[in-house]
């Protein structure tokens, strides 16, 4: 078997990451034993960007997955297409990883179906091996191959869980907004605002987290706070720039949206 290429799924500049515990040493030693992670934690609160910063420190490519409900176990593993010279195998994202020992990172894993999911069971447990049974070939994986997955518990109904057989092969993180001074700085440096704005928008954002499960699925997130300040640094007054990168994407109830308004105001009226 040749070399795969990796040069396209290498991280080549440093992600900024902000950690916010010993999540960075827990990966670390996680990936030195090659021990499949779990990645929990609501919307916008770092997972990606923590993969993505830990695939460049471990110097590793990275080939993320988006699940959905219609994802095939093929579109994980491969397919036969039908071309000129007849029929060409073409592997799929998680085989390409498993060869190529890439850190393969399947996102927002429980919108996939259960009977999809199964395929990576054999990669995740002491076998490291993927069966293509279509092509008559067992992948051995990689020695440096790692599943990684990530999934928000917060809305995910009965339907939308993994099986007791896909948990128990990962380790899991739990993750979760940063404390204030943590997410002020992040978001200081990712939208180019000056800390007293951050500051406020942290505040605006924890009133958001303090209403989860009293009309609001999902409190505000680092991500939408990364938007306003991004419109703020661009001269969009901060009240306009709240109510649409924080308070319009978060929820279409009126009375919501008046409460939310009104801790804006508070902050920056
Ligand atoms: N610890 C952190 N260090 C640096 N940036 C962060 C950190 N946490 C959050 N961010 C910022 O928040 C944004 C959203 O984070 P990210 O995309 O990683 O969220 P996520 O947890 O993967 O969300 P989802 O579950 O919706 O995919 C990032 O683009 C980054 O700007
Ligand atoms: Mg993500």
């Amino acid at each position: 078997m040749s070399e795969i290429d990796s040069a396209p799924y290498r991280i080549a500049a440093q992600p900024y990451y902000r950690p916010v515990g010993n999540e960075v040493d827990l990966y670390t030693a996680a990936y030195a034993a090659r021990m499949p992670m779990m990645l929990k934690g609501p919307t916008g609160c770092g997972k990606s960007r923590f993969v993505e910063y830990m695939a460049w420190k471990l110097k590793r490519p990275l080939i993320t997955v988006a699940c959905n409900e219609d994802m095939t176990a093929a579109d994980l593993i491969g397919r036969f297409l039908l071309d000129i010279n007849g029929t060409t195998w073409r592997d799929g994202p998680l085989t390409l990883a498993a060869r190529m020992g890439a850190i393969c990172y399947l996102d927002e894993v429980v919108e996939a179906r259960q009977d999809t999911v199964v395929v990576i069971h054999s990669l995740t447990d002491h076998r490291r091996t993927l069966p293509l049974e279509k092509k008559g070939e067992v992948v051995e994986a990689h020695p440096d191959f790692q599943v990684v997955i990530s999934y928000n518990p917060g809305y995910q109904s009965l339907t939308k869980d993994l099986k007791p057989s896909t948990r128990q092969r990962f380790g899991a993180m739990v993750f979760d907004f940063p404390n204030p001074d943590v997410e002020t700085e992040i978001v200081a440096h990712e939208a180019g605002v000056d800390s007293i704005t951050a500051v406020k928008l942290v505040e605006v954002a924890q009133r958001s987290r303090n209403l989860r499960g009293h009309g609001l699925d999902e409190g505000i997130s680092t991500r939408l706070l990364v938007y306003a300040g991004r419109l703020i640094a661009m001269g969009i007054p901060p009240a306009d720039a709240c109510r649409t990168a924080l308070v319009r994407p978060l929820t279409d109830d009126p009375d919501m949206q008046d409460t939310l308004d009104a801790a804006v105001d508070t902050f920056f009226g």
